[in-house]
């Protein structure tokens, strides 16, 4: 549970607000590069932190991050024609560069000297991604690499889904190892039907207000359609702070070894502020940012990196998102409204525990669910909250250092390819699990003198 001040702290992202001036101490993510396919494409309107930008590619393929609304008299340059090294405004011809400055102004007599530019932020493509610099210019920091930024393109697939929902909302779906074999259930446990549900634990005494801080233990009678799965929701956390946030274990019981000593599956989740987390995967690393474009609108990119050639429809299909009703690749807008009961299929639900189709489809509709932004004034939290908990008290932290004047968590990290997530993997009894993954404390960072 949050104080109300709190809540407003870690949700409100706008140019005067707390978390809006420590997000914008970082390089983010703007758009995928396949939403601008090639020279002089279409350009797209998109919103970062609460503010408007137009992104566009140049007649030689350089992108440009420039504010929507034309300097001359606020037309929306994403109405534009993208042409001859530049993008023009409809309204009275003007077309900038992608740094901004003026290319032409027909309205203007020949010796007039236009002393304005249109306002334009940094831009590095890499990784399948536009990023984008957005806070002072004096406190600029280094860029950020990722390892998927060394995939071949083809091993790598970039799904954008635009979420009616604050990015906490969803930012905690990603921390939340208990909900997987819940909501989840279709795909996690797929012989649900065949178990025996057993319900919470009612005579659980946990106090939700002090639990957490700590590593949390769920009651042993509190799984649901206890099977074997290594994906009930009994699950215990044991979480350490690390320079970009924190990473966490997700301990389940295995059987024990040979020896009589206990044994865990185990699932490692690196959370690495601002945004990003990598989740446990076995096929590929599974990396997701979930980006504000203001604080009621979330720009959710999944990213799928694997050792060969991947299938983008398959993954489509696999998260929920081949049908067009709930979404599409081209606008990557995530559709759904009460009129319906946001989609969900009641007629199945005696064999789809959800009634919808897909982990990012569920995912996605549980924020939306929750409104647009949740009132963590009137939450119960319970153990298994554990990794939720740190998330808000580590995002808290790194708020509280930029807005003393140093810097937020991880800023200084250049290169987070010695990070994994961990999928499932047997620990015995006197074994560290984060000697599983070494990298995750070890990165390269900035010197002071840079
Ligand atoms: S408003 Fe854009 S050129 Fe006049
Ligand atoms: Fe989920």
């Amino acid at each position: 549970m949050l104080s109300r001040e709190e809540n407003e702290i870690l949700t409100r992202v706008g140019p005067d607000t707390p978390m809006g001036r420590t997000m914008r101490r970082y390089w983010l993510p703007i758009a995928a590069s396949r939403q601008l396919p090639g020279p002089d494409c279409d350009p797209l309107r998109t919103q970062l932190l609460g503010e408007n930008f137009v992104v566009f590619r140049d007649s030689e393929g350089r992108v440009g991050v420039i504010d929507e609304f034309c300097v001359h008299r606020r037309a929306s340059l994403a109405l534009g024609r993208v042409e001859d090294g530049g993008i023009r405004c409809l309204l009275h011809g003007w077309k900038f560069a992608v740094d901004g400055t003026v290319l032409e102004s027909p309205n203007c007599g020949p010796g007039m000297r236009i002393k304005v530019r249109q306002p334009a932020w940094p831009a590095i493509e890499d990784g399948g991604f536009v990023w984008t610099y957005i806070g002072p210019a004096e406190k600029r920091p280094p860029f950020q690499r990722y390892r998927f930024f060394d995939s071949p393109e083809e091993n790598r697939v970039i799904l954008r889904i635009n979420t009616a929902a604050n990015y906490l909302q969803l930012y905690e779906g990603g921390t939340d190892s208990s909900h997987v074999g819940v909501l989840h259930m279709n795909m996690m446990n797929p012989g649900w039907k065949t178990g025996s549900f057993v319900g919470g634990d009612t005579e659980n005494e946990n106090d939700g207000a002090k639990v957490g801080e700590t590593t949390g233990s769920m009651s042993e009678k509190s799984s649901m359609y206890v099977g074997d799965s290594i994906f009930d929701a009994n699950v215990e956390l044991r979480m350490e702070d690390t320079d970009y946030g924190y990473h966490y274990a997700a301990f389940r019981k295995a059987a024990p070894a040979e020896d009589g000593r206990k044994r865990w599956n185990v699932r490692i989740t690196p959370v690495m502020f601002p945004t990003g987390r990598i989740i446990p995967a076995n096929a590929f690393d599974f990396y997701v940012f979930e980006i504000p474009m203001r604080d009621d609108l979330t720009a959710t990119y999944l990213v799928f990196d694997a050792p060969g050639p991947l299938d983008r429809q398959e993954i489509v299909d696999t998260m929920g998102l081949a049908d067009e009703r709930f979404w599409n690749d081209v606008d990557c807008n995530f559709r759904v409204s009460w009129d319906d009961r946001l989609g969900q299929d009641r007629r199945h639900m005696d064999r789809n525990f959800s009634g919808f189709a897909g982990i990012e489809q569920e995912d996605a509709v549980i924020a939306v669910s929750m409104g647009p932004i949740v009132d963590r004034s009137k939450e119960y939290l319970v153990p298994s909250d554990g990794a939720v908990i740190r998330l808000r008290k580590r995002l808290l932290e790194s708020v509280r250092l930029n807005e003393a004047g140093g810097d937020p968590l991880g800023l200084a990290i250049t290169d987070y390819s010695t990070v994994h997530a961990r999928a499932e993997t047997v620990l015995t009894e006197g074994e560290r699990w984060q000697d599983l993954v070494p990298g995750n404390t070890a990165q390269p960072v900035r010197v002071a003198a840079e």
